[in-house]
């Protein structure tokens, strides 16, 4: 089995180049949509400093439904539009916010959550969900783990196949 080991004290762009051939190592040979994401979830939350908080919601029936995450227990249902994932699903595009507080709307799954980045999942146009990562820091997300977050949702697209997740 795959050791995923943390990427604390590597420069942000050393850490997602790990990360990502972490990732590609994992999802080899498997195209279920549930199965990859789930190890992608387990993966950042192991492989990422500073972080209370990672996993997927996807789109069920036009909101966004809990799916494989790590940390502790989150609001199952999110409707696009609200908080930062259902604003992040909304306007197609990663949402990364420095203070949470500060976020209108805001919806607080774990209370030590201060930052947080929201990365939407989408296949030729279409949404199919988002990736949520929360830290315990105040802005502790940047652009280079909105770029590094991407590339990694952008390889779960490729390498997996969510015809009966998601729709
Ligand atoms: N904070 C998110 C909700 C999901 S949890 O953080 C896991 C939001 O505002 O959409």
């Amino acid at each position: 089995m795959h050791d995923v080991k943390t990427t604390a004290g590597l420069p942000k762009a050393a850490a997602y180049r790990e990360i990502l051939g972490q990732l590609a190592a994992l999802f080899s040979g498997e195209r279920s949509g549930v199965a990859n994401a789930a190890n992608m979830a387990a993966a950042l939350y192991q492989a990422l400093p500073d972080v209370n908080w990672a996993g997927f919601y996807f789109l069920q029936e036009g909101d966004l439904v809990l799916g494989p995450f790590q940390g502790k227990v989150a609001c199952v249902r999110i409707r696009v539009g609200k908080g930062v994932c259902g604003t992040a699903a909304k306007r197609l595009e990663t949402i990364t916010v420095p203070d949470v507080n500060a976020f209108p709307g805001h919806i607080a799954c774990d209370s030590a959550s201060r930052s947080e980045i929201v990365v939407p999942l989408i296949r030729k146009g279409s949404l199919i969900g988002v990736l949520d990562v929360d830290s315990p820091t105040l802005g502790r997300f940047d652009r280079e783990d909105a770029a590094g977050l991407g590339a990694a949702v952008d390889l779960l697209l490729l390498a997996s196949d969510f015809g009966r997740l998601a729709g």
